[in-house]
């Protein structure tokens, strides 16, 4: 089975260790979109593994793939292959890098962080260069691929490019004059022809690779990197990444047919958002300081401390919209433990009500729901007996609470994650049945 595994709010909602769960069976992981702004963090064992380009597939000696839409920054992916093996795994697969890929350069990351120092139109992004690097690509021609790279004449391509944009980086203080131009881009092209050394034994065609892999029945586990309200599209704009974050891109992006794909949205049990932005359901208070601390919402990229709100059924059935979920696999449900919360259901404005996840969400406050929910803490040997016991053992307010959760938004749940560990993760419906079921 195929399965594209999405973030259903702003993202961080544990998608590395779900995708490393379902991954034991599966021939290829592939990343479909973002760049190192992604950090997923997976536990194994004693293990803490954090990657920010390399699909965390990796780790179980799996196939790898990185899609034509990734943001592809050589030194941040040659640094998770580093991770991998400095943290005692083998790379046992294939990794494959479309060479359609784009490449985050040096200039990406000085003019996003010049446009975040400026103030004005300030976002709060990760600093990655993704933005300066989605502007090249929709550019078509001040933009450089692993193609690119490989080319005999990319020094002269990437002077081309540099000149073309001679003026934006003047004004940004990143180079003065021409001459200047000129010695920056030589030293930019002698840095990554070593990096092209090193990528070219890996790149090739992901769209080729995974359409065969389908013909010949292998299985395909999509990893979408960010959540699904950071979409450049159906996001929470302008404070979205630069990419389509939604399971649609990941069709599009990899040249794949959705009619193959199983769709599971991971919806963590409360939504963060890291950044800048509105966020209706946000926790200013001791609460929201003790879902940060005890869920670790600090950013595995940036450090920045995630930004922790109360469960937004609104947002979430939106997300299961434009994604076209068939399940969730809900994580994170134990940082909720011993602590009251409920549910937003509707959002209201100057009296006015709606079900509906607003496109600018300046002046709405969310509406709960009436009912409050509170189950126990649980030890983590607890948690594991829950896991061999299945769904009918965990708390009855928690089953009452995912029941809100699905008549509200019409999708199954399929997964309760309970710990970090990969094992510690109660499995409902096999995402196969939960689909049957759903077309009936
Ligand atoms: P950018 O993707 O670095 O341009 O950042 C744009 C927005 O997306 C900012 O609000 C970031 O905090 C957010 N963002 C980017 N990547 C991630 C991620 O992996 N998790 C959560 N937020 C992210």
């Amino acid at each position: 089975m195929n399965t594209v595994v999405i973030g259903a709010y702003w993202g961080d909602e544990g998608k590395g260790k779900i995708v490393d769960l379902i991954a034991a069976d599966a021939d290829w992981v592939v990343r479909f979109n973002g760049g190192d702004n992604a950090g997923h963090t997976i536990v194994i064992g004693d293990k803490r593994v954090i990657l920010h380009t390399l699909p965390s597939g990796v780790l179980q000696g799996k196939n790898v793939a990185i899609g034509p839409d990734v943001f592809l920054n050589p030194e941040s992916f040659l640094k998770d292959c580093q991770e991998v093996v400095n943290k005692g795994f083998k790379i046992a697969g294939k990794i494959l890098i479309d060479e359609r890929t784009h490449l985050i350069m040096p200039y990406h990351i000085s003019l996003d962080s010049s446009q975040e120092a400026s103030g004005e139109l300030k976002i709060g992004t990760t600093k990655r260069g993704i933005g300066p690097a989605a502007k090249d690509k929709a550019s078509r021609t001040e933009d450089i691929t692993i193609h690119d790279l490989l080319q005999k004449d990319f020094p002269k391509r990437l002077y081309a490019v540099l000149r073309a944009k001679k003026a934006e980086l003047a004004e940004r203080g990143i180079i003065k004059d021409e001459d200047e131009l000129a010695k920056y881009s030589e030293a930019i092209a002698s840095r990554y022809n070593k990096y092209a050394g090193k990528l070219r034994p890996f790149t090739g065609s992901v769209a080729y690779e995974l359409n065969e892999s389908i013909r010949h029945g292998k299985s395909i586990i999509v990893e979408g990197a960010q959540g699904a309200l950071l979409d450049i599209v159906h996001g929470t704009r302008p404070y979205v990444t630069s990419s389509n974050t939604t399971a649609g891109g990941a069709f599009s992006n990899l040249g794949v047919n959705p009619r193959e794909f199983t769709i599971l949205g991971v919806a963590k049990a409360y939504p963060t958002r890291v950044g800048e932005g509105l966020f209706p359901t946000e926790l200013k208070d001791e609460l929201g300081r003790q879902i940060q601390k005890e869920g670790q919402e600090f950013g595995a990229t940036t450090g920045r401390p995630r930004r922790v709100g109360m469960p937004d059924l609104v947002a979430l059935k939106y997300s299961a919209m434009i994604n076209g979920f068939d399940a969730f696999a809900v994580t994170k449900i134990d940082v909720l433990a011993g602590k009251k919360f409920k549910a937003a259901i509707a959002y209201e404005k100057e009296g006015a009500i709606t079900a509906r996840f607003p496109f600018k969400l300046d002046g709405w406050s969310p509406v709960y729901s009436d009912k409050e929910y509170y189950f126990e803490r649980f030890t983590e040997q607890q948690a594991i007996e829950m896991a061999g016991q299945g769904y009918d053992s965990l708390p009855d307010p928690m089953k009452e609470y995912f029941r809100e959760l699905v008549q509200f938004t019409q999708v199954p749940i399929s997964m309760v994650s309970l710990s970090p560990k990969r094992e510690i993760t109660v499995r409902k419906n096999a995402l196969q049945r939960t689909r049957e079921h759903l077309q009936k």
